[in-house]
């Protein structure tokens, strides 16, 4: 077959989208350009459904309209690309299609050009959620083809828009920042570029633009902000790309009041925008320690609508042995009730407790509240006031169930319940899929140990600032200080964070110092930004939205790398283009890197 039979030129431009086509057009000669998705023909007669990223719209050949366009339309397979000429009509009684916009609607069809003919397709364009991901991955401009990875990338293109406009309203000004650049520590590992000129010296990919806006508050520009790439070489999830967007602000003279409410103006405006619902706003607040106390988790999921409680005055004084063992150390005793959960079986009960003991819990004690009654085998424990006390703390009602955990750390047991929460909750249909829970997390800790490296270090970054009522405790209890940092938090995902910044030399300094660096390796770090903080910095903070994670959400995505154009795979690969791929070893020398397959 000729490829292209006559030149492509203007007479072969649309006049309409696929999608547009309608009653407005009947009668009227249009040109659609398009990919073929699917051939039928039925009696003689060719269907053809051709697609754009508008939508599709069935156009017909008939041998007696024109017997040559008709024998060359045989030839035509998927995804051929093509310009037809022809003309709208409403199709014939009985053969509409309810469940296109265009249904009513057929294009009969004059002449046409085959502009570029496709070989046959990896998989069916229809069922491509069925295929193995690497597939879709690697024929990734087939898979952009499809109706849901068009609107997912169209939805982006809004947001994008709207945070632009949104922002430049504000008195927001979009600044890059480099991608050349020193480590940013952001807690993953650096990708690395190595440096020609600077033998043996290597850049960084940024995690974050942190320390550049930072310094361009000191540079006085008020209000920065930047769709910016960030690199993390870190285990990838659904929620987690090596190369992802964030969008990055920061604000001079400002505060946690001021930022949070110009985020939730910004959320309610976007979701507005596109998802054309009203979200409730103030939206809730929990400091971590509450957010950890009643979900297990910095960032719940309040969809769920049953939380952890604390049981410890239920069950102190009583014959409990492993419990009062656990209280007499200075443990906790918390429990989790689960809506319905007295219908589960025997069975079922043993499998929540071994999934607890495998998050780390050393069991958990059942209860279930059945006609009236507490039932599980430590009730024989609990006077009948006892009883009813569990019932109210925990709120159980007729049906529910209890799973109570004893265990010296607060933290492990809020943990494991938290994640039972989760896991309860998904596997017997008790989210709600169509609220949206937004909520702040704030008053994080400063800094956590990490067994590993046996030294402290920061929950967010090291520029955080501290809270105010805990400064004099920085070097003395560092586990203790909160810091005036704040996650924004939407149905169970982390979508956004920030802080207030530290704006005093003196202070970043010990926060250094807490983390463990010495004034020397903080001065080789950190030396620009002690000195820029030195010459005269306004109080200053800002927050980074993961665009990739917002955009997932606004789209009903199971993950970001539905939302992202070319995304890598979970071994941070591109199927597509074969990165990261071998280099010659000549430029590897002049590179002055050698790789050792040995290491
Ligand atoms: P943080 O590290 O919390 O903060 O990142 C901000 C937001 O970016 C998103 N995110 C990711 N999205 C996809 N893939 C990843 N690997 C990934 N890592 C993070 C999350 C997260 O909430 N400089 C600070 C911000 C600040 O303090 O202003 C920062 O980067 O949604």
């Amino acid at each position: 077959m000729t490829i292209t039979e006559r030149q492509f030129d203007a007479s072969w431009g649309r006049t309409v989208h696929c999608g547009a086509v309608s009653g407005d057009l009947e009668g009227t000669t249009v040109v659609l350009n398009g990919w073929l998705r699917c051939r039928r023909d039925l009696g003689g007669i060719i269907f053809l459904e051709v697609w754009d990223h508008s939508g599709t719209v069935q156009v017909v050949l008939n041998p007696e309209r024109n017997p040559a366009v008709h024998e060359r339309a045989k030839a035509l397979r998927s995804e051929f690309v093509l310009a037809l000429k022809g003309v709208v009509s409403r199709r014939p009684e009985g053969t509409e299609n309810d469940e296109i916009p265009t249904g009513l609607w057929e294009v009969l069809v004059d002449d046409f050009l085959l502009l570029s003919p496709s070989a046959p397709l990896p998989f069916e364009m229809d069922s491509a959620d069925e295929v193995d991901e690497t597939i879709r991955l690697r024929h990734r401009y087939l898979d952009l083809r499809r109706p849901r990875m068009q609107e997912n990338l169209r939805v982006r293109h809004r947001a994008s828009l709207y945070t632009r406009t949104f922002l430049d309203g504000e008195g927001f000004i979009e600044v890059e920042t480099p991608m050349l650049t020193r480590s940013t520590p952001e807690g993953a590992r650096d990708y690395l570029v190595p440096s020609r000129v600077n033998r043996g010296a290597f850049y960084a990919l940024p995690q974050s633009p942190q320390i550049f806006k930072q310094i361009l508050m000191i540079g006085g520009c008020d209000r920065y902000f930047q769709i910016a790439r960030c690199f993390r070489d870190e285990d990838l999830r659904a929620d987690r790309q090596p190369e992802f967007t964030q969008i990055d602000l920061e604000m001079s003279f400002t505060s946690e009041e001021q930022i949070i409410d110009l985020l939730e103006r910004y959320t309610c405006g976007l979701w507005r925008q596109i998802a054309g619902c009203v979200l409730a706003s103030p939206f809730p607040r929990l400091t971590w320690r509450e957010a950890m106390d009643r979900y297990g988790s910095d960032k719940p999921d309040l969809r769920i609508p049953f939380a952890l409680v604390d049981v410890r005055d239920v069950f102190e004084g009583t014959e409990i042995k492993a419990f009062g063992a656990v209280l007499a150390g200075g443990g906790v005793i918390r429990a989790l009730p689960l809506p319905g959960g007295a219908s589960l079986s025997r069975k079922e009960i043993d499998g929540v407790n071994g999934r607890g003991q495998e998050l780390g819990a050393q069991g958990l004690a059942p209860f279930q509240f059945r006609d009236g009654q507490l039932k599980g085998p430590l009730v024989k424990f609990l006077d009948v006031e006892r009883q009813s006390r569990l019932i109210e703390t925990a709120g159980l009602k007729e049906g529910d169930a209890l799973f109570v955990m004893a265990d010296p750390s607060w933290r492990k047991t809020c943990e494991v319940l938290g994640q039972l929460r989760l896991e309860l909750a998904r596997s017997r249909g008790l989210v709600d899929e169509k609220a949206w829970a937004f909520l702040w997390v704030t008053e994080f800790p400063m800094f956590e140990w990490d067994e590993e490296e046996e030294r402290w270090v920061a929950v967010h970054h090291p520029f955080t600032a501290p809270m105010a009522d805990d400064l004099d405790r920085l070097e003395t209890e560092p586990g203790s200080v909160r810091s005036r940092a704040y996650d924004l938090v939407l149905n169970g995902t982390e979508v956004g964070g920030g802080s207030i910044r530290i704006h005093d030399p003196r202070v970043q300094e010990k926060v250094f110092g807490a983390l463990g660096f010495t004034a020397e390796t903080a001065r080789e770090r950190f030396g620009f930004l002690l000195d820029a903080l030195s010459f005269g910095t306004p109080p200053h903070g800002g927050l980074a939205l993961g665009f990739d994670r917002l955009v997932m959400l606004l789209c009903g995505a199971r993950s970001i790398r539905e939302v992202m154009a070319f995304p890598k795979n979970q071994r941070a690969q591109c199927v597509m283009s074969g990165a990261p791929g071998t280099v010659d070893e000549a430029q590897l020398r002049e590179l002055a890197v050698k790789v050792d397959d040995e290491l």
